[in-house]
């Protein structure tokens, strides 16, 4: 597709697509634990502050994948943003096939928990309400604690 033209151009997916491709977004690693005690992780970049009043953070994930069905059951979940250095590692456990993605990329705490001591910001969450929006349901929680050191995280 001919990025460069001006022309006005009618929303598709791949136009739409390929204009969101040009626009800066955040990627974040999402993170909660199953009822099995297996960690689901999954990269977004659909992750937007919604309030500082009550410290809340909204994301929109595709119906029926593993993470939205994990996220919507869990109480908590974290969501974790990285540093360049670490964005290697995030884009492995995008990649990873392995239903445990989340711990074969090593990014669990000491712990096991989703917590993830090399992000750069982690805010952990709970699940307040959600919104279903065509494919994708819209989550919400409220941001109970923060985690951050000093590296700024990627944009992509
Ligand atoms: C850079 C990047 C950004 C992504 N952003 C989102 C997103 O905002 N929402 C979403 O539902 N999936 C997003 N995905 C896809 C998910 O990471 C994941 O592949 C999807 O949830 C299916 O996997 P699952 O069924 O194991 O959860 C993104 C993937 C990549 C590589």
């Amino acid at each position: 597709m001919n990025s460069t033209s001006r022309e006005l151009l009618t929303a598709t997916e791949d136009t739409f697509k390929a204009a969101m491709r040009l626009v800066l977004q955040p990627v974040a690693l999402l993170a909660c634990e199953e009822q099995d005690n297996r960690i689901t992780s999954c990269v977004v970049n659909t992750v937007f502050p919604v309030s500082v009043e009550v410290p809340s953070i909204g994301v929109s994930l595709e119906c029926g994948t593993r993470s939205c069905k994990a996220i919507l059951e869990a109480e908590k979940y974290w969501v974790s943003f990285f540093s360049s250095d670490e964005s290697k590692r995030m884009h492995r456990v995008a990649a990873a096939a392995s239903d445990d993605r989340f711990s074969e990329a090593g990014l669990p705490d000491e712990r096991g928990l989703p917590m993830m001591t090399s992000a750069a910001v982690a805010f952990e969450c709970r699940r307040l309400t959600e919104f279903a929006a065509f494919d994708h349901f819209i989550i919400l929680g409220e941001v109970l604690s923060i985690r951050m050191g000093e590296d700024k995280c990627l944009s992509v």
